[in-house]
């Protein structure tokens, strides 16, 4: 009978078959489906996999040294990180259309990764996260109708221009069996429970204005003390996605003695199954009022919080 730990030493076996003695890149994202490849590959060929981490600097607070603290320093991984936020942020200057950022945050990851490939002398495989869903998705979708809502990077294209073979070890699973293979392999908790995170990032969540890095760390350390009370209140597992949104709008309020006139933000959590459809998480408000107080109190930058009741559809996940 089938359990998770059969089934891994069975894709242990065929990355073996299949990779030989190549070498094999993997592009860690700090998410749970690149994490679970690269833990998995690692067992499989140890030091023939080289993960590469490119950090666009938009990402959550304190992910960036999770990933390194995690796969270089526990699990031992040959890994290249890239802290390319001044670069990513450099493209992204002035920029305020949301497919426009998606594009440049696309290209740019790209580039960066073809650049840290080339420098570890290139790689036979290149390794993709791909799920059951992925694959049915990708198939439905052939030579149907093609309407683009919103664009999904990942690394497409990367493969053949490189010459490179793919190995898609998730391709038979599901996100919550891949968060069970990632338990069986050794990842901590945080790591496979963790909301799904767009691949732009913080970028898509500072809609209708400017993206700079003042504006990123504002929204980082609302998103941390939100998620730090859905966690203290035992609501994490039960919510699919929960984040911070900084609006282009100043509202004034007061504090102690003077006026401020700072931004407006929004918190959104949601329950879903696949992304697809989606529930807003009806919060009490009691949890809503102490988060809201808390981000006003320590945030500067923040002086309104307002909680988005919408569902999916008719509105996305994301604000844009
Ligand atoms: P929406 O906003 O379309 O989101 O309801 C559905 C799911 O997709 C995620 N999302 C993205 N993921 N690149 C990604 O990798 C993107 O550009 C992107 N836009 C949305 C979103 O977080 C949710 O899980």
């Amino acid at each position: 009978d089938w359990t998770m730990a059969a089934f891994k030493e069975q894709e242990i076996e065929k990355i073996r078959a299949q990779v030989g003695d190549g070498k094999v890149i993997c592009g860690l994202s700090g998410g749970v489906d690149s994490s679970v490849v690269a833990a998995l590959i690692h067992e499989a060929i140890g030091d023939q996999l080289v993960c590469v981490f490119v950090d666009h600097g938009l990402l959550r607070a304190g992910e960036a040294d999770q990933v390194v603290k995690v796969f270089r320093d526990r699990f031992n991984i040959n890994l290249v990180h890239r802290d390319a936020s001044d670069l990513f942020l450099g493209k992204l200057a002035g920029k305020t259309d949301p497919e426009e950022k998606r594009k440049i945050i696309g290209a740019t990851f790209i580039d960066v990764f073809e650049e840290e490939a080339k420098k570890v002398g290139g790689a036979d495989f290149l390794a993709q996260g791909t799920l059951y869903p992925d694959v049915i998705e990708s198939v439905s979708f052939h030579g149907g109708p093609s309407v683009t809502i919103k664009s999904h990077h990942n690394v497409g294209g990367l493969p053949e221009r490189m010459n490179m073979k793919l190995v898609e070890p998730l391709r038979e699973l599901f996100k919550d069996e891949v968060r069970i293979l990632g338990a069986e392999l050794g990842l901590p908790h945080e790591m496979v429970g963790r909301h799904p995170f767009p691949g732009p990032g913080l970028a898509i969540r500072i809609p209708g204005q400017e993206i700079t890095r003042e504006k990123c760390d504002v929204l980082r350390k609302a998103d941390a003390i939100y998620l730090e009370e859905i966690r203290n209140a035992g609501l994490y597992d039960a919510i699919w996605q929960a984040f911070a949104v900084l609006l282009p709008v100043k509202t004034v309020g007061v504090m102690g003695d003077s006026r401020t006139y700072d931004h407006v933000l929004a918190l959104r959590a949601v329950t879903s199954t696949d992304g697809m459809t989606a529930d807003y998480y009806p919060f009490d408000h009691a949890f809503l009022g102490r988060t809201a107080n808390r981000i006003i109190n320590e945030v500067r930058g923040v002086n309104r919080v307002v909680y988005d009741v919408t569902s999916k559809p008719p509105g996305t996940i994301e604000w844009e």
